[in-house]
């Protein structure tokens, strides 16, 4: 890799020890401590909370230390700095890649502003376990939709220039597979085939660094017994070498010392070494300088010079050795009006709706009754917010605000946790004197994230009771779902005509679920993750391989069923098909779902030549799909419309349905719009990993591009590769 000319002179001067300096990051320092600690050498510190913090710390390191070597600041602005936007699955379920990059571009202002210039996100984990609580970090269980949304949040974050003064590096963690942990269990072990990893966990990877993440996180998770900290072969053998990334790697929390827990390494200097051998750049947590000496002695020195040679970089190309200050007047501590109305359209579009009676949007009405522990809650910022995040207010306050004309009733009936159900005849009795009821429930901010897998699905406490019994009363009602992940709602969903999943939506969370209630946004998202009917399911995706037996018809436990027997005579036709002999097949809403306000009619699509060769392709040639939508509606509204592609016959066993390319797009009343897909050599491969080292290839044969505005109501064109 190309060494700069002050790179190659400051690593000419640095001695061993203050190498080692620079390939730590250690924790929310203390201030006293953190200085000291620069003083020592330390290369990274976690944010010390201002800009002006943040400048006393950078002083010690340029005016006090002997190189001058200025510290990178990192932070997990992970949906907002401040303006804290919809948690990232949210963000994905808007099907919106460039509302995604403005609200990056919008953290990523307010975080420099204060002097941070490093970011620990985006997550691009494929995740396809809702218990695994962090799904809410990520784009949802798609390749293709977590590709996209990943590179568009690094091109907000870095912009055209790391030393802007809107600007920081982000980081792609965590690499890889962390998203699939056994049992949905947070940090556990994770054992893929190449085939899974090449073409499901790693590819997200792939495309963001080509789109230029400045750093990488190695994962908690071992892949196949080797825990990422000290994988060779993942972080050097294919992220270094194969895809030639110039960036840093940075160890996950204490991953270094993990790995005594792990099992596979005897002590911290057993550990240490073995993850800067395997890659590792820079150590979170501060493990290298307690066993220095022995550590220097066991890792090659140009293995440590690549090392500082890829920090010092990053430090040069955020422009911190020419200007290494924040501006203390101009840091921004608090949201802006613009950056509220950002988030607030952003949380708006997010929303998904699942099923809609006509009862949304609500019209005038004028009795409302808001139900739930939602209705008066202020935890609508989702997990992974600081406590500098500007907080929410209550939807009962947005909406009396925005309508002083209705009479609003906020009786909550229940709490998000307890068991305690004596507040729902209070809620039943208001429900019974409204028009209509929004059910405000779901799962609160603290049951998603980091070490926040659940076994159990369902909302918790006695949310679902609190639904049942409204429904009860026969006045019309909407259920509107806050969640960091998909849930389990098969115990009550029938009874409910009118569902909008508005996730957890960050610091204007409720003047936008207002704006969705009334109709002043479409809600118009689209599921990133399957909601499975049941925990038995999972993992549940809609990108699966098909069985060699694939069932036409779920099962569901009756006398009849009791009744078959091993060759009896009931069903016998679908008796040996892949199921659950007592679930329905599929999830209850799948991958993609969701509709909006307006209606849409789709003209047949069309292709621009029904075959192609494999030459052509690999010369770069695409084919043009296109399809007309036509907005039949009296409102202007969004339609979202999504391609997938079916490889009918492959060398491997293929997903049944894979997305490769999606657009939403606002269309107003009576217009028609023309939708257009390029399908080429990235839509229609796939990573075979019988080659060393694998390879992309497109086999000829027949596809079937599918498009539609969700997985279910999708028309078919043919193509062939010859
Ligand atoms: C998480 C990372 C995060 C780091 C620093 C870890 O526990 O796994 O995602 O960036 O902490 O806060």
């Amino acid at each position: 890799m190309n060494r700069s000319a002050r790179v190659q002179k400051l690593l000419a001067e640095m001695p061993p020890a203050e190498k080692l300096g620079q390939l730590q990051i250690v924790f929310r320092p203390r201030h006293d401590d953190a200085a000291e600690l620069i003083r020592e050498g330390l290369g990274s510190i976690f944010w010390p909370r201002s800009a002006a913090a943040t400048n006393a710390l950078q002083r010690v390191a340029v005016e006090e230390t002997r190189l001058g070597i200025p510290v990178l600041v990192g932070l997990d602005v992970i949906h907002g700095q401040r303006t804290i936007a919809p948690v990232p699955l949210a963000q994905a379920a808007s099907f919106d890649p460039s509302l995604v990059e403005e609200l990056a571009a919008l953290a990523a202002a307010e975080a420099r502003s204060g002097g941070v210039t490093w970011t620990f996100s985006p997550m691009v984990d494929v995740a396809r376990d809702p218990r695994w609580g962090r799904v809410v970090e990520g784009f949802g269980e798609d390749v293709h939709l977590t590709s996209v949304m990943g590179r568009a949040m690094v091109r907000g974050y870095q912009g055209d220039d790391l030393a802007g003064r809107h600007a920081i590096a982000a980081t792609a963690k965590h690499f890889v597979a962390y998203g699939q942990p056994e049992g949905g269990r947070d940090y556990n072990a994770v054992d893929v085939s190449e085939h899974r990893l090449r073409n499901i966990y790693l590819e997200p990877f792939r495309a963001v660094v080509d789109e230029g993440a400045a750093a990488v996180m190695a994962s908690f998770n071992t892949v196949a017994g080797v825990p990422m900290h000290a994988n060779r072969r993942l972080m050097t053998g294919v992220l270094k070498d194969e895809w030639g990334f110039p960036g840093v790697v940075v160890g996950d929390a204490e991953g270094v010392r993990n790995l005594l827990p792990h099992g596979i390494a005897e002590d911290l200097t057993d550990a240490a070494s073995q993850a800067f051998r395997a890659g590792l750049d820079v150590e979170m947590g501060g493990a290298p300088s307690e066993v220095a000496d022995a550590l220097l002695s066991a890792i090659d020195p140009a293995r440590l010079d690549d090392a500082v040679a890829r920090v010092l970089a990053l430090k040069e190309s955020l422009g911190l050795f020419d200007s290494p200050y924040a501006s203390e007047t101009d840091e921004l501590t608090a949201p802006t009006d613009a950056g509220r109305a950002l988030v607030r359209r952003a949380a708006a579009r997010s929303s998904v709706l699942l099923k809609n009676d006509g009862t949304l949007p609500l019209g005038a009405r004028a009795r409302v009754l808001l139900t739930g522990p939602y209705a008066d809650s202020t935890d609508h910022l989702g997990a992974w917010t600081q406590s500098f995040g500007a907080d929410a207010e209550t939807i009962a306050g947005a909406f009396v605000a925005r309508r002083p004309d209705v009479e609003v009733r906020v009786v909550p009936g229940v709490d998000f946790l307890g068991e305690d159900a004596s507040g729902i005849p209070a809620a039943v009795a208001a429900a019974r004197a409204s028009d209509v009821v929004v059910v405000l429930v779901g799962e609160p901010s603290a049951l998603s994230g980091e070490a926040a897998s659940r076994s159990d699905l369902r909302l918790p406490g006695r949310q679902e009771q609190l639904i049942r019994e409204i429904a009860g009363t026969g006045i019309p009602f909407v259920v509107v779902l806050e969640t960091g992940r998909p849930l389990v709602v098969s115990d009550w969903i029938d009874l409910a005509e009118t569902v909008v999943v508005a996730w957890h939506g960050g610091t204007e969370a409720a003047a936008a679920i207002v704006d969705v209630l009334l109709g002043d946004v479409d809600p118009a998202g689209r599921l990133p993750m399957s909601w499975p009917r049941s925990v038995g399911q999972i993992p549940i995706h809609y990108a699966h391989e098909n069985t060699g037996r694939p069932a036409t018809t779920g099962g569901s436990l009756s006398a009849e069923t009791a009744d078959i027997g091993l060759h009896g005579p009931a069903n016998v036709a679908d008796k040996y098909t892949s199921k659950y002999l007592d679930l329905e097949l599929g999830p209850e809403f799948p991958f993609g779902h969701g509709s909006g306000y307006a209606t849409f009619a789709h003209a047949p699509a069309t292709l621009s030549a029904s075959s192609i060769s494999g030459a052509e392709l690999d010369g770069g040639a695409t084919l043009s799909l296109s399809l007309e939508v036509a907005n039949t509606s009296a409102r202007t509204g969004d339609e979202v419309v999504q391609v997938y592609v079916e490889d009918v016959v492959a060398s491997v066993a293929p997903p049944v349905r894979r997305l490769v390319a999606f657009e939403r797009r606002t269309i107003e009343p009576g217009r028609t719009t023309q939708f257009e897909f390029e399908i080429g050599r990235d839509q229609l491969g796939f990573w075979a990993v019988d080659a060393a080292p694998p390879a992309f290839v497109v086999e000829p044969g027949l596809f079937r591009l599918h498009l539609g505005a969700t997985l279910a109501s999708t028309q078919a064109v043919d193509l062939r590769v010859v």
